[in-house]
């Protein structure tokens, strides 16, 4: 406990970060993706409590529900099992309209895109498609300039559908679940991001890297996040999301930790993380 000093900040409300200030007109978004092909990272936890964060902000926000899990859908409780339009109904066929498949949620200003098993084959029924990349892309013109932030949700993998969220996004926002293999997938992640830049999406940045499940309790973790902070420096975000049940409790209850339990450190800690990105200029 000594050092935590160095390495954490207290994740309460205020200090720091400045609390944006109100929006006088909405739009054009800013679209971040939550990528990492590694699973349970805590992608789609960011996803729902970053969203929901910035939409308490008074921001308009819409989540893009991109694994066909469709986790963040029933994370804000859509139940998009029983729903014939989805992402996956707008990627695969082109004259669809993005407006009359997005689901209002509970908190004020967050809207989604759900997803269900139907995108599975979006993958391998895009692969012969012409600028099979751009899908998403051309998804998501027409809602540009009704939202201040658009969050992709990515599925583990690196595939067709991760390339898409690549070159719809202008930066990433890479979840690192605090422990030491964690590390090992990471290069594989930024070498393909710098191919997107290279061939596809050239103003695509990386717009931090977020330390997950963090205990301040344990060296392990310490070390985990002194290691990455050697390796990416200033990449590494500032924020750090510590490990708690009120996380899992949430998804249960399907509501973000800001609704379920708005006091609670890790409520605290989203909203500093939405701070942060705005403060960083990723974020409206
Ligand atoms: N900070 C945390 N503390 C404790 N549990 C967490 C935390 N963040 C996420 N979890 C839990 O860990 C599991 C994985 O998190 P999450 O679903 O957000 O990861 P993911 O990267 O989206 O996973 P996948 O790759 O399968 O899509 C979930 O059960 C979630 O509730
Ligand atoms: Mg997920």
């Amino acid at each position: 406990m000594t050092n935590q000093g160095e390495l954490f900040t207290e994740t309460g409300p205020g200090e720091d970060f400045p609390v944006p200030p109100p929006l006088a007109s909405h739009g054009p978004a800013r679209v971040i993706a939550m990528c990492n092909q590694k699973g349970g990272v805590g992608k789609t936890t960011t996803t729902i409590n970053l969203a929901a964060a910035l939409a308490e902000y008074g921001r308009k926000v819409l989540i893009v529900d991109f694994d066909p899990q469709g986790a963040a859908s029933a994370g804000l409780g859509v139940n998009a099992n029983e729903l014939d339009e989805t992402i996956y109904t707008l990627l695969m066929r082109p004259r669809s309209d993005v407006r009359e498949v997005i689901q209002h949620t509970a908190v004020p200003g967050l809207h989604i895109v759900p997803a269900n098993i139907d995108l599975s084959a979006a993958e391998v029924q895009l692969v012969g498609e012409v600028a099979r990349e751009q899908a998403l892309t051309r998804v998501l013109r027409p809602v540009m300039d009704d939202y201040d932030v658009i969050i992709i949700d990515c599925q583990p993998s690196l595939g067709l559908l991760a390339i898409n969220a690549l070159t719809a996004a202008h930066g990433v926002v890479i979840p690192l679940e605090a422990e030491f293999f964690a590390l090992r997938g990471v290069a594989l992640l930024i070498e393909t991001i710098e191919k997107v830049q290279d061939r596809l999406n050239p103003k695509l940045k990386v717009d931090g890297i977020l330390a997950t499940m963090v205990d301040l309790r344990t060296l392990h973790s310490r070390e985990v996040i002194q290691r990455v902070d050697e390796a990416f420096g200033d990449q590494l975000l500032d924020t750090k999301i510590a490990r708690t049940v009120k996380f899992p409790d949430a998804s249960v209850a399907a509501e973000p930790i800001t609704v379920y339990a708005p006091t609670h450190p890790g409520a605290h800690a989203y909203r500093r993380l939405a701070r942060e990105l705005v403060a960083r200029g990723a974020a409206a």
